[in-house]
């Protein structure tokens, strides 16, 4: 697919009682990921037009119903608790009536559009397995990793026959298999949104396998595609590098001419990216003299108003500067940041996001700490120092530090703010002792 995800999202796909959710479940343990089941929402719906004595078939009753409705997704010791107008409804959607009602609402395109923002949302920011019908087909095309998992009627009919018998309900195995038939029936010839495996995905069989070793090979396809992902990482080549370090020399001879130019800590300087730099920022210039002592050609994430000149913008484009917009979290910046990294190119940011105005190192922001994060990068800091002096040239020093590694850095899979606080100012203090 076009990009890289920042998180991992896993979509599981398939029939009715493939044992999507039980595998999704245990996955999603295993990684330490969030278990997201999609099911739940139609079936939450499906309750509710019950309750409303309204025909679950009928799009002119359920459509004017919609608007009443509220769901929220919760998560308590990796449980999935489903909040209908503030009610847990997580037991009641369970019994064989609202399976039944679930699968004729989601039917339903206004139904599939009214979940389809909260489903994306739970995505966006999430490492997630997320069990459903057209995950990676709709909710997710981009997904880093698609499953189709089907197993034949006769053995999904089996297991939840026994999983409703252990719950005391009293039904027969002829009338569950005829159930999953018609639900099968339902969910693939609806005109919306059908259940069919999405090109890109990878058909699971289980019908022969066992819980245990279904959870195996889920973990392991997805440690495979995301490390495949990781591996993509590459190095810029040499022939390149050559090139840019004649031009880094000529920038640095120039750059001697106007001030008295010093760098410290070369040997901690990695030889090869991808890595992302953090800086203090004190002048225009700070680009410059933090790139001018590093032999990787770095990209530079700058504040979008220095954009906002045309002819000045295609110049920084041309250098590998990309905007970013302030005091909010900015999708498009990350991609190409992320971009930028695959590639084997260094980031530059200057986490203060703006010049110090009084030489002092401010708080800074956390994007860095969150690109190390999901780009698994390590952080070179830098501390600029630079000295005015009365009639003589002014002194520029930068001092580069033992790189943090990403493995210092790294957040928890669905982290706090304090988290990210915490590798937000692990890293403002290595600046700080350069300073
Ligand atoms: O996975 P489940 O049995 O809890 O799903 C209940 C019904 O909801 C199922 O019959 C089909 C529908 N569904 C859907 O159409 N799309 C999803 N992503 C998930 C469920």
């Amino acid at each position: 697919m076009g990009y890289r995800n920042i998180v991992t999202n896993c979509a599981l796909d398939g029939p009715s009682g493939a044992g999507k959710s039980t595998i999704a479940r245990a996955v999603a343990r295993r990684l330490g990921y969030i278990y997201v089941d999609t099911g739940a929402l139609y079936r939450a719906i499906g309750l509710y037009v019950t309750r409303r004595g309204a025909d679950t078939k009928s799009p002119a009753e359920v459509e004017p119903l919609l608007s009443e409705i509220g769901l929220k997704l919760e998560y308590s010791d990796g449980k999935q608790i489903v909040l209908l107008n503030g009610e847990d409804v997580s037991g009641l959607i369970r019994t064989n009536e609202i399976s039944m009602a679930a699968s004729n609402v989601s039917a339903i395109p206004k139904v599939r559009e009214f979940l389809l923002e909260l489903q994306r949302s739970i995505a966006a920011s999430n490492n997630i397995v997320m069990d459903g019908r057209d995950i990676g087909t709709v909710i997710l095309p981009n997904a880093n990793v698609k499953i189709f998992m089907t197993a034949s009627a006769e053995v999904r009919a089996k297991r939840r026959y026994d999983e409703l018998v252990g719950k005391g309900e009293d039904v027969s195995y002829e009338t569950v298999l005829r159930e999953i038939n018609q639900r099968d029936y339902n969910d693939t010839h609806r005109d919306i949104a059908p259940l069919k495996k999405a090109d890109d995905a990878i058909e699971l069989d289980t019908s022969d396998m066992g819980i245990e070793e279904v959870v195996n090979r889920v973990c392991e396809i997805i440690i495979e595609k995301t490390s495949a992902d990781s591996h993509r990482k590459k190095t810029l080549s040499e022939v390149r590098l050559f090139f840019y370090g004649i031009v880094r020399l000529g920038v640095r001879l120039a750059m001697r001419t106007m001030v008295s130019l010093k760098y410290e800590g070369c040997e901690n300087v990695p030889r090869k990216g991808p890595y992302i730099v953090a800086s203090n920022h004190i002048s225009w210039a700070d680009p410059v003299y933090v790139s001018a002592g590093i032999r990787n050609i770095s990209s530079y994430m700058a504040k979008e108003s220095i954009f906002k000149n045309k002819l000045l913008s295609v110049l920084l484009r041309m250098l590998n500067a990309f905007p970013i917009k302030r005091g909010q979290s900015d999708r498009d910046a990350l991609r190409t940041a992320m971009k930028y990294l695959n590639r084997g190119y260094s980031l530059t940011i200057f986490p203060e996001g703006t010049r110090s105005k009084d030489g002092k190192l401010g708080k800074g922001k956390s994007g860095v700490a969150f690109i190390s994060h999901f780009a698994k990068c390590d952080v070179l800091p830098v501390g600029i120092k630079i000295d005015k002096q009365q009639g003589k040239r002014t002194r520029v020093t930068v001092r580069y530090g033992k790189p943090i590694l990403y493995k210092e850095i790294r957040l928890g899979s669905s982290f706090s703010a304090a988290e990210l606080r915490r590798s937000r100012d692990l890293i403002m203090s290595r600046i700080g002792e350069l300073l």
